[in-house]
């Protein structure tokens, strides 16, 4: 086992790695709650949450249990001309959980399909309708939607995706305020096939939040408008804001969305894109060639979706929401007077997710300081925690009990005030 990072260095490819500067990977042998094992015996606490997925903490034996179960009854059928419970269940289930008039739910297997089965829809539903000139997509600035072409088109170009712009559709992205939104319609007049959004919290832009105000005032523009509002709630899906759903702190209801991470409790690829019945049947025809062409091998696999059952059991019993909102709490309690040093910007909250932004001159996802951060976060031994340019946050599972979170406020303290030193 100590071997690993060895014969992973010969084989492997890690994402968002750069092979000759990064440090060898950790090798981890188990994870129970919040805590990750260490080949060589650390324990670590997974502050992030695994990339914000986890939602209730590693290896839930509901979650464990269901998985074997089901793998053990029908593993996996192709989701086209075939159907089965577990899909049809949680189906079921989103709609009646995500915001009133998002009755169709169509799987696929990570954030970025989720995005992109979103953008195509839309698309083609202005195509049916006879408007195939509505081919711009409004989205804020900093936006991260995964890393797929649709995807990447419609979040920020720097500094991941920039080298792609040949082959990027035409995005339009906006501060997040009324002023921008309206002047890029006027602007685009006719050409706008939807708005897409992270709701109240975009993640990768460094945790930055924005309020509901804006998202009412965003919903009541798109309507006026007849655009299509996407929300990306791949990452704040299933209670990190403290509400099941981003969108329900605004109490607005978009026409897609897009869900994924925590929806099988962040342990199991599965997606989902829930539309409205007005994009649904936009692809409704007796023309075969109507139909909505996009699929996954593995679209609504029976142990992804009965994984999902068991997340959301276990939402509803325990009130994850809730348990996040206090986790995030204390952390922020413990965390606020860090705003008065010199050199931290702002701290933020919301829900279960805690940011601390550092001045910078550059700012974004590889400020020269995040060098700085990262080797910081590194020598946190017990804590897994990595920033994002200059912002250092928290996102742990609803599990973290009091004293882990409180180990997690000591680590990132230390972290931040080791670099301000
Ligand atoms: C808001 C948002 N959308 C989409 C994605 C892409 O998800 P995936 O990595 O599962 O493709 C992410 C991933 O972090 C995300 O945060």
């Amino acid at each position: 086992m100590n071997d690993l990072p060895q014969r992973d260095r010969k084989v492997c490819w890690h994402p968002y790695t750069q092979h000759q500067l990064d440090p060898e990977p950790l090798a981890v042998v188990s994870a129970k709650e919040a805590t990750l094992t260490l080949a060589d015996g650390t324990e670590m606490l997974d502050a992030i949450s695994s990339w914000w997925a986890n939602l209730h903490g590693h290896a839930r034996p509901e979650i464990t249990a269901a998985m074997a179960e089901q793998s053990a009854k029908l593993d996996h059928i192709m989701f086209a001309g075939f159907t089965h419970e577990p899909a049809v269940r949680l189906a079921e289930e989103l709609v009646d959980l995500t915001p009133e008039g998002l009755s169709r739910v169509f799987y696929s297997d990570n954030g970025s399909t989720a995005v992109e089965v979103g953008l195509k829809a839309v698309y083609q539903t202005w195509v049916r309708r006879g408007e195939p000139s509505r081919t711009v997509f409004l989205a804020l600035k900093g936006g991260y939607h995964g890393d797929t072409f649709g995807a990447m088109s419609v979040g920020e170009p720097d500094p991941f995706f920039a080298e792609f712009s040949p082959f990027l559709f035409h995005v339009v992205r906006v501060a997040p305020n009324m002023d921008a939104v309206e002047a890029a319609l006027a602007d685009l007049e006719g050409r706008v096939a939807g708005f897409i959004l992270e709701p109240l919290v975009q993640g990768a832009a460094g945790m930055k939040m924005h309020g509901v105000d804006f998202l009412k005032s965003l919903r009541a523009c798109c309507t006026r408008n007849r655009i299509f509002l996407i929300a990306d709630e791949v990452m704040t899906g299933f209670g990190r804001t403290g509400h099941l759903f981003a969108c329900n702190a605004a109490n607005i209801a978009p026409d897609v969305m897009c869900l994924a991470k925590g929806l099988t409790g962040g342990i199991f690829p599965l997606s989902a894109t829930v539309v409205t019945e007005e994009i649904y049947s936009a692809f409704l025809s007796d023309e075969r060639a109507k139909a909505f062409f996009h699929g996954h091998t593995f679209t609504g696999n029976p142990i992804g979706c009965a994984v999902g059952l068991a997340s959301l059991e276990i939402l509803r019993r325990e009130d994850t929401p809730a348990k996040l909102q206090q986790i995030g709490d204390r952390l922020h309690a413990q965390l606020k007077d860090m705003e008065q040093l010199d050199g931290v910007m702002e701290i933020r909250q919301c829900g279960g997710i805690v940011a601390i932004e550092l001045q910078t001159e550059d700012q974004g996802y590889l400020a020269g300081l995040g060098e700085t951060l990262r080797a910081g976060c590194r020598a946190q031994k017990h804590v897994l925690l990595r920033p994002l340019g200059n912002v250092m946050y928290a996102m742990p599972p609803s599990c973290t009990t009091d004293e882990e979170v409180d180990r997690i406020a000591t680590a990132l303290r230390e972290v931040v005030e080791g670099v301000l030193a």
